[in-house]
């Protein structure tokens, strides 16, 4: 059999998952958007460290675009994302139509309240609640035992981890670091979106986010004090137009006056046609902030 095994449909699907639970074997997920790039390739090598078989599904899922967003100009290139699902060992690419996954007459959705409304869920709205459906709809697909997202959406990795304890879904949440390019700049598909005199502006935002860390580090403590030194150095480049900058718990995602416990430290930037986000957890109060 040609490897990896493309799956379109959502039985078939579900038909691959029974018989690898049949044989008791351990089936890991990785969703994504497509057009993978290093990060996605650690998500999925992670994941062939942790199941036995490693499905990784490709789906832009229009859901969660807002109407002036990026859809339909969203980068796509199935041969290629096959070949690195291939070398990085996955198993099964699950890549349904859109009309598979959202049929004439789909009318259910999965919205978490709280932790979507503030950094991307205030300027994105809606988005959130195309990813906790999707995500619902995925692992409803494939059944897994375990799914691995990227620290580099702080938020949704958030997002999913509650839904799947509010729905009983029983899926172990495994959350990985974020890859960056050797300048500091993430990994991310809308990367391609830039142009040179961008790109070299880019890395400002993980720049920006090293020297908050640096403060709260140092002792900072109150949030304003962060927030302004994180937002002054993207100021710096010349065509970065700030959605948020930000530092919030952690854990709840809320803002307060003072940093008490875990903060993360977090930032969207539109650069000409592309909005980047980017993050950094800080551990205040001793607690460490080890991802799995
Ligand atoms: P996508 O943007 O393709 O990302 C798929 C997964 O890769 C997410 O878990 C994301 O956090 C992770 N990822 C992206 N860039 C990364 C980087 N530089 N380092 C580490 N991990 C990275 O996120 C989505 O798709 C969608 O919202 C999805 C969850 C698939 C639902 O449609």
């Amino acid at each position: 059999m040609a490897r990896p095994q493309v799956i379109e449909r959502i039985q078939a699907m579900q038909n691959a998952s029974d018989e690898a639970r049949g044989q008791g074997l351990r089936l890991t997920l990785v969703p994504t958007m497509g057009f993978l790039h290093d990060g996605h390739a650690s998500l999925i090598r992670r994941a062939r460290r942790d199941g036995d078989v490693v499905v990784v599904s490709l789906f832009v899922n229009p859901t969660q675009f807002g109407a002036e967003e990026d859809f339909a100009s969203y980068p796509r290139d199935f041969d290629r994302d096959v070949k690195l699902i291939d070398a990085c060992g996955g198993d099964i690419v699950f890549a349904p139509s859109v009309e598979e996954m959202y049929p004439d007459g789909f009318a259910t959705h999965v919205d978490v309240d709280g932790l979507t409304e503030g950094l991307c869920g205030r300027s994105r709205p809606g988005h959130f609640r195309g990813v906790a459906t999707v995500v619902t709809k995925l692992f409803a697909a494939v059944r897994p035992h375990a799914a691995v997202f990227g620290q580099k959406d702080a938020q949704q990795a958030l997002v999913i981890q509650r839904l799947n304890r509010d729905l009983n879904l029983g899926v172990e949440i495994l959350v990985a670091p974020t890859i960056r390019e050797a300048d500091g700049l993430a990994r991310s598909s809308r990367n391609v979106y830039l142009s040179a005199a961008e790109r070299r502006q880019a890395p400002i935002l993980f720049h920006a986010l090293q020297h908050g860390r640096d403060l709260v580090e140092a002792g900072a403590r109150v949030r304003e004090t962060v927030v302004s030194a994180m937002r002054a150095q993207v100021e710096r480049a010349k065509d970065a137009e700030i959605d948020y900058v930000e530092a919030v718990s952690a854990d709840s995602l809320l803002e307060a006056e003072m940093l008490t416990g875990p903060v993360l430290l977090a930032l969207a930037v539109q650069f000409g046609r592309a909005r980047l986000i980017d993050n950094v957890l800080v551990p205040v109060g001793g607690r460490s902030l080890e991802s799995s």
